[in-house]
């Protein structure tokens, strides 16, 4: 790795909005700061290097690890979580994103942000809080710094995808390289889920020299972007990336597997469009249509039988998984404390987010704390 202290210093004031966004060379110093976080939290010791100051977030969307991690990140660091429903925000009442990032930047001192139902606007949506907070920080002269985290958007699941990055390394003895790991749509009768965290994930482990398969059924297509950076990621670091319609080949010797739903490309365009019109009915039609889509194909489950075709594959989830549909009762409770492992991890990368964005001295500071001093 590159001098530490040097990448560090280039990622304070940093915001993490994809992770393609981010060198492999920062994307590895951050995450071994997560791990340095991760082990001083389980000997006990206390890392209150931002006290007393505001970590805001707005939710758009449902969530139970993103948000209660956003929270154990900001009191382990000694900040103040707040976490708010987007809905009661007055961007239901028209509020710009730049407008909403000056006044949350004005009182906050870190802004979490998911926004992940629709295509094309959650990450634009965030890019703009940025450009509000930045252009308002500095009209006023204010030398605070306010990082914007995505906690999920249309096109990446970056607090997600690098949680899972570093349960992958710590599963395979510290390195991905060469693995062949196999990210699989999966039947949901629940809601049409987002894109994000298979484009996330795809996206960020074909830079890491593994050998990535994504299956998914006809239409279930993810966004070409993220699917680009997927492509050009295994070229540059030696992996691969296939795509295939076929469930049991994707599994055919996999030595991990993440199968999980989102929802069918056509129809998430089509929720686009009737979002923009503030149609709630064509909105209720086009979740209709897609569990709809969904269950012409409910055959693609993580089973036993799915799971002997593997090389004694890890299993993932982001959660909460349809048990049943996407996973079966007993593949999940095979891997149930596995995947609280995996969930866990999200704490500890929120933490080195917000410390290597905000604390100047960060690498003394640790070093302190590592040594008791
Ligand atoms: N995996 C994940 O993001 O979970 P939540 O939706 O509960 O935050």
């Amino acid at each position: 790795m590159e001098d530490l202290a040097a990448i560090l210093a280039g990622l304070y004031g940093r915001s993490m909005l994809t992770t393609h966004d981010w060198t492999t060379a920062e994307i590895d110093a951050l995450l071994a700061i997560a791990a340095r976080f991760e082990r001083l939290d389980r000997a006990g010791v206390r890392a209150h290097l931002l006290p007393d100051e505001l970590a805001y977030a707005m939710f758009f969307d449902n969530s139970t690890r993103t948000k209660s991690a956003w929270a154990g990140a900001a009191a382990r660091l000694g900040m103040h979580p707040v976490i708010v429903d987007g809905a009661s925000t007055q961007v239901a009442h028209g509020e710009t994103a730049a407008e909403t990032g000056a006044m949350l930047g004005m009182n906050a001192h870190a802004l979490g942000v998911r926004h992940d139902l629709i295509l094309g606007e959650g990450n634009a949506f965030m890019r703009d809080v940025l450009t509000g907070i930045t252009d308002h920080l500095a009209a006023s002269g204010d030398k605070r710094v306010v990082p914007v985290v995505n906690l999920q958007c249309d096109v990446d699941h970056p607090t997600q995808s690098l949680a899972d990055l570093a349960w992958l390394r710590q599963h395979f003895g510290g390195d991905v390289r060469g693995r062949r790991i196999t990210v699989s749509w999966a039947y949901s009768p629940s809601y049409a889920k987002p894109l994000s965290v298979p484009q996330g994930v795809v996206s960020l482990l074909a830079r890491y020299g593994t050998d990535v398969t994504l299956a998914h059924p006809p239409g279930y297509e993810l966004s070409p972007e993220p699917l680009q950076w997927a492509g050009e990621g295994a070229a540059s670091s030696g992996g691969s990336l296939r795509v295939t319609d076929d469930m049991d080949d994707a599994f055919a010797n996999a030595e991990a597997v993440y199968p999980k739903s989102w929802g069918p490309m056509e129809l998430m365009r089509e929720r686009v469009a009737a979002n923009r019109a503030g149609d709630t009915a064509a909105l209720k039609d086009v979740e209709r249509r897609a569990l709809a889509h969904n269950a012409q194909h409910r055959d693609w489950i993580c089973d036993e039988r799915r799971m002997g075709l593997t090389a004694d594959a890890l299993y993932l989830h982001c959660l909460p998984a349809d048990i049943g549909a996407e996973v079966s009762s007993a593949v999940m409770q095979r891997f149930r404390t596995a995947v609280a492992a995996e969930a866990n991890k999200k704490v500890y990368v929120i933490m080195a987010l917000l410390a290597v964005a905000k604390v100047a001295d960060l690498p003394e500071r640790l070093a302190a704390l590592e040594t008791g001093g």
